[in-house]
C-alpha cells in the first residue's frame, strides 16, 4: 500500500488534491471527521471547543484515497475520503437541489403559469415536486381542480409544509365584511402589495383558494417583483441601490395587535441577485429615514411603485372557483381590481406556509428522484 506523507503547517495541512496541494484548516478538518456526526440522528455530537488545545496534526498521510490525520493533543485519528475534500474545494457546501435559478416573468405570463391539479399534488411525489419547483423558479403556480371545502386548502398546504399562523389566525377569508380589519375585505381595488410586511418576518408562501367568484370586476393582478427590480437596476441603478440599501417602516395594527417592522423594498441574496421585494403602501408608516436621504429615496420609491402598475409587468386575470393560486409572498406582488359588490359572490380562503418548508420539501423529493434514477 502506497502512502504519501502530507505537508503540515501551524494551523492546517496541504491535502494533495487533483488541483494540486490545497490548504485545509485543522479546526475545520477535526469538525469534518465522520465520527463527529451521530449516525442515528445525523446531528453533530462533537464540540470542537471542548478540546483542551487547538487541534493540530502530529502526522498526516494519504493512503488509498483517504486522508488519515493522527491528532497531536488527543487520542484520535480522523479518516477523510479525499473525494470529500475534492468536492468541498470545488463546490463549497454540498450541492443544493433547491438552488435553482429564478426564472423572471412579465405581463401575459399568467397563461403560462404552471397548472397542477390538486389530486396530482396530493397523491404523487412528482406532483408535489412540480409545485415546489414552480415556487422556487417562478414564485407562482396555479392549482386546479380544488375540492370546494375548508379541508381542501389544509390538505394542499400540508403537501408543502405546516400552516404559518399570523395575527389573523391560521386561515383568512377574503370576502366582504361589515367591519373589515383589512382593505382586502372590502369591494374596493387593492393596490399592488406583498402581505404583512409589519411582521418581523413576513409569511413566506401564500395560498388563495378561490371558492366563489361570480362578481363583475375583481380581476386578480400579479407581477414578478424580482423582474421589476432587475429592470429598475438596468434603467436606474442609483434608484435600485437606494431601495436595496435603506429599510422603511411598516405596521399591522388593530384592536388587539400592533406589529411594526422595517423592511428593505428590494431584497438581495448572497450573490447580489434580487431575491424579493416588500411593498405595501396601505401598511406603510411615515418614512423615518433622514429627511435629506428622502430627497433621493422618495423619487426612487415612486418610480418603483409606478413600474408596478406598468403593462410590461402586470398580469391581469380572473381567478375562478376551484383554483388556488400559490405564490412566494417575498417575491410576487399582488393586488385586485375593484368589483361590484352586488353583482355576485366573491370568496377566497387563504393561508401561508414557510419558504423554508417549501424548499425542504423540494430537496427531499429531488433527492429521492436522484436515488431512483
Ligand atoms: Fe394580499
Amino acid at each position: 500500500m502506497t502512502q504519501t506523507e502530507v505537508r503540515l503547517a501551524d494551523n492546517g495541512l496541504f491535502a494533495p488534491l487533483s488541483r494540486g496541494e490545497t490548504y485545509f484548516n485543522y479546526h475545520w478538518l477535526r469538525d469534518a471527521c465522520p465520527t463527529t456526526i451521530d449516525p442515528q440522528t445525523r446531528e453533530r455530537v462533537f464540540d470542537v471547543t471542548s478540546l483542551d488545545a487547538a487541534p493540530s496534526a502530529r502526522r498526516a498521510r494519504v493512503a488509498e484515497g483517504v486522508l488519515e490525520i493522527d491528532w497531536a493533543n488527543e487520542d484520535h485519528v480522523t479518516r477523510l475520503p479525499l473525494e470529500r475534500l475534492e468536492a468541498f474545494a470545488t463546490h463549497g457546501q454540498k450541492p443544493d437541489p433547491a438552488d435553482l435559478p429564478r426564472i423572471l416573468w412579465y405581463a401575459g405570463h399568467d397563461a403560462d403559469f404552471r397548472r397542477i391539479p390538486q389530486a396530482e399534488i396530493e397523491t404523487t411525489e412528482a406532483g408535489r415536486a412540480r409545485l415546489a419547483r414552480a415556487l422556487i423558479e417562478e414564485g407562482v403556480a396555479l392549482v386546479t381542480g380544488m375540492e370546494d371545502s375548508d379541508a381542501s386548502l389544509t390538505r394542499l398546504v400540508n403537501c408543502l409544509g405546516p400552516v404559518t399562523p399570523t395575527a389573523e389566525g391560521h386561515y383568512f377569508e377574503v370576502r366582504l365584511e361589515i367591519a373589515p380589519t383589512n382593505l382586502a375585505f372590502t369591494a374596493g381595488p387593492l393596490e399592488m402589495h406583498t402581505d404583512l410586511p409589519g411582521e418581523e418576518m413576513a409569511p413566506g408562501v401564500q395560498f388563495l383558494h378561490c371558492r366563489a367568484n361570480t362578481v363583475e370586476g375583481g380581476r386578480s393582478l400579479f407581477l414578478d417583483g424580482a423582474a421589476v427590480a432587475e429592470t429598475l437596476r438596468e434603467e436606474d441603478p442609483v434608484a435600485f441601490d437606494l431601495l436595496a440599501t435603506h429599510a422603511i417602516p411598516f405596521f399591522y395594527r388593530h384592536d388587539g395587535w400592533d406589529y411594526r417592522a422595517h423592511q428593505k423594498v428590494i431584497e438581495l441574496d448572497a450573490n447580489g441577485n434580487v431575491s424579493g421585494v416588500t411593498i405595501s403602501q396601505h401598511l406603510q408608516e411615515d418614512m423615518d429615514l433622514p429627511q435629506g436621504v428622502l430627497d433621493s429615496y422618495y423619487p426612487a420609491f415612486c418610480k418603483f411603485i409606478r413600474m408596478m402598475q406598468d403593462d410590461r409587468f402586470v398580469c391581469r386575470f380572473r381567478l375562478n372557483a376551484g383554483e388556488c393560486i400559490v405564490f412566494d409572498n417575498h417575491r410576487i406582488v399582488h393586488g385586485r381590481e375593484g368589483f361590484s359588490a352586488d353583482s355576485g359572490q366573491r370568496h377566497l380562503r387563504g393561508c401561508y406556509t414557510d419558504r423554508g418548508a417549501t424548499w425542504s420539501t423540494y430537496r427531499t423529493l429531488a433527492g429521492r428522484e436522484r436515488q431512483a434514477a
